[in-house]
């Protein structure tokens, strides 16, 4: 079995003495293996925290690894289907064997659905596969790993979410609702367990250039975060711990949505609307569908 890792400070150190955000600090980054989480992965090592990658594929989080450790960091991986809950079980029981704690747990994995609710008449499965791995395993795993994020008295859960969740989007019914449900979950956490020493964040972003956005023709006229800004939202979030990051357009939306939702609703409508007329004739020329 290979070491443990060591806290890497006491409890006492932590309330008294400003410490190094990230130098010898233990972070979980599960969706490692690509993205968003890959590039989190990579610059976070490069700040001296040493990484637990998780994801599916081994022979990509052993990439990653290889990576980090070319750069001089330092990784472990522990491939594993979030999707399954008898092996996000076995991956907490594991850790919960290996690790003395965990500083910071980054839920990222997920998976992106988009498809008009007309269209779904016959797949309530879209619903339940999303609902599955961006809200039931992070609940899974965050609540096995809460015993080694309170170790030390303070530790931190970044959940990965969506401008889906706050500015509600055509298609994206079912995914918008399993990010809404995280967004709730990161909330239930903080309001419980900030006096433990939880540090609680949600990161709502928007579009960013990665894998799951590359199938999606309409994408590629749209604006795209580029994956290394994506990632140094993870990296800033550990240091200054906010309770969300997001977009002002997106917050502004979710503001109007829970004051005014039927001419708030109308206007989010109408300016997707006019967002799909716009791109319709460099789709056609293209031979892409919207
Ligand atoms: N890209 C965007 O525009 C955007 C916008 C808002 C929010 N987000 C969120 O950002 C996060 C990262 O997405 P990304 O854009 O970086 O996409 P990505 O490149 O497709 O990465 C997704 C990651 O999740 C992992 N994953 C998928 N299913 C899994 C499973 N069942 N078990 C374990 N790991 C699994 C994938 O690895 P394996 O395939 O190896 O398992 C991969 O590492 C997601 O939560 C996404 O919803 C993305």
């Amino acid at each position: 079995m290979p070491p443990a890792f060591v806290p890497s400070k006491s409890p006492r150190m932590a309330k008294s003495a400003p410490t190094d955000p990230y130098r010898g600090k233990t972070v979980l980054i599960t969706g490692a293996s690509s993205g968003i989480g890959e590039e989190a992965a990579k610059q976070l090592a490069a700040r001296g925290a040493r990484l637990l990658l998780v994801a599916r594929r081994e022979d990509e989080l052993r990439r990653v690894q290889q990576a980090i450790g070319a750069a001089g960091g330092s990784a472990r991986i522990y491939p594993c289907n979030l999707s399954e809950p008898a092996e996000v079980d076995a991956l907490v029981a594991r850790l919960r064997q290996e690790l003395v704690s965990l500083d910071v747990l980054v839920n990222n994995a997920g998976r992106s659905i988009r498809r008009p609710l007309l269209d779904s008449l016959d797949r309530p499965h879209d619903f339940e596969r999303t609902i599955q791995l961006n809200y039931l395993a992070v609940v899974r795993l965050t609540l096995g790993l809460l015993p080694l994020l309170l170790a030390q008295g303070e530790g931190q859960v970044i959940n990965i979410s969506s401008v889906a969740a706050l500015m509600t989007t055509p298609r994206f019914a079912a995914y918008q609702a399993s990010k809404a449900a995280l967004d709730a979950f990161s909330r239930s956490l903080r309001i419980e367990l900030a006096e433990k020493g939880l540090h609680v964040t949600s990161i709502n972003y928007p579009l960013v250039k990665t894998a799951m956005t590359a199938p999606t023709a309409i994408y590629k006229y749209l604006p795209q975060m580029e994956v290394a800004a994506a990632a140094a939202w993870i990296v800033e979030a550990i240091a200054e711990r906010p309770a969300r990051r997001t977009t002002a357009l997106a917050l502004g939306f979710q503001l109007a949505t829970v004051a005014m939702p039927a001419p708030a609703l109308r206007l989010l409508a109408g300016f997707y609307r006019r967002r799909l007329e716009k791109l319709r004739d460099k789709l056609n020329a293209a031979g892409e569908s919207a």
